[in-house]
């Protein structure tokens, strides 16, 4: 039987999302969303820890996933960024949103080595790349990052690009908005917070053009494959609204626009 409830929000995320968190720590966001929600059937919830290792590092690790899995949200451990689109649980399954906050790929060295950026950068690569085979036509990868030397050094808006994704916004970013969320180090000082300082959710969404895309082996906005070449474009100012241009390049001209989806 299916349940219908009300939509419910917080901040950018809503319980009619279909939502992917990656690299969680002690999974305290994703429960923070769920009890926004009240039942998180539209979540995922993933880290790269095992749950042995979860019980080891974290005090709430277990007591946060208890609770996402009696709301209805799916856990799952030991998935890789780089590789998560594989994971049998998530193959051909698309998301309205991807979270990753703070990524980090641990501590090798200090935060200016360029070694260590180096590390971090293929990081946020891999995940951007990833999820992007994961998102639906008009959803949003959303990274939470510090914009301060030497974080700014990432370049993450750069990463986007090369995966062919852009910028669609960036967002101071409050702790106080996320009641319950506990932002964690990770790596070796799992358990520990870390300040925050100026750090921004940057939110990026696919470029849609490419004579060979495919939306049929995704759920979300499905079709047939295209013919014509697509581009997703937004227009609006305060009110953005999602239209997909069919362009016709024997006539070179705009032969359909078609709405499909506004916020
Ligand atoms: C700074 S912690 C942030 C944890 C959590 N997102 C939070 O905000 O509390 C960085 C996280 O990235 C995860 N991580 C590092 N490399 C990863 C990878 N290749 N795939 C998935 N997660 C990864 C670590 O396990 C760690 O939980």
């Amino acid at each position: 039987m299916e349940v219908f409830s009300f939509e419910k929000k917080i901040k950018h995320y809503s319980s009619y999302q279909k939502i992917l968190l990656a690299g969680e720590g002690d999974f305290s966001f994703s429960v923070c969303l769920a009890r926004a929600f009240g039942l998180a059937v539209n979540m995922v919830a993933t880290s790269l820890d095992s749950r042995e290792s979860l019980m080891l590092n974290y005090s709430k690790a277990m007591s946060n996933v208890k609770e996402l899995e009696a709301r209805g949200c799916k856990v799952l451990h030991e998935v890789d960024v780089h590789s998560m689109s594989q994971h049998p649980f998530l193959i051909r399954v698309c998301f309205d949103r991807i979270i990753y906050n703070f990524p980090h790929a641990g501590f090798f060295s200090s935060e200016r080595n360029r070694l260590q950026i180096w590390f971090h950068r293929d990081l946020v690569r891999g995940f951007l790349k990833n999820a992007c085979e994961m998102l639906t036509a008009i959803g949003e990868i959303h990274v939470t990052h510090k914009t301060t030397f030497p974080f700014s050094e990432w370049k993450i808006v750069e990463l986007a690009k090369e995966v062919g994704l852009y910028l669609v916004d960036e967002e101071q970013f409050s702790l106080l908005d996320y009641p319950g969320y506990e932002n964690k180090r990770g790596a070796g000082m799992c358990d520990k917070t870390f300040h925050v300082g100026m750090c921004s959710t940057f939110k990026f969404a696919k470029l849609l053009y490419s004579s060979t895309t495919s939306w049929s082996g995704c759920s979300g906005i499905n079709g047939p494959h295209m013919q014509r070449d697509e581009y997703l474009g937004r227009v609006g100012a305060s009110k953005i609204m999602y239209v997909r241009f069919l362009i016709d390049h024997d006539h070179m001209i705009k032969v359909a626009t078609e709405l499909i989806g506004s916020c």
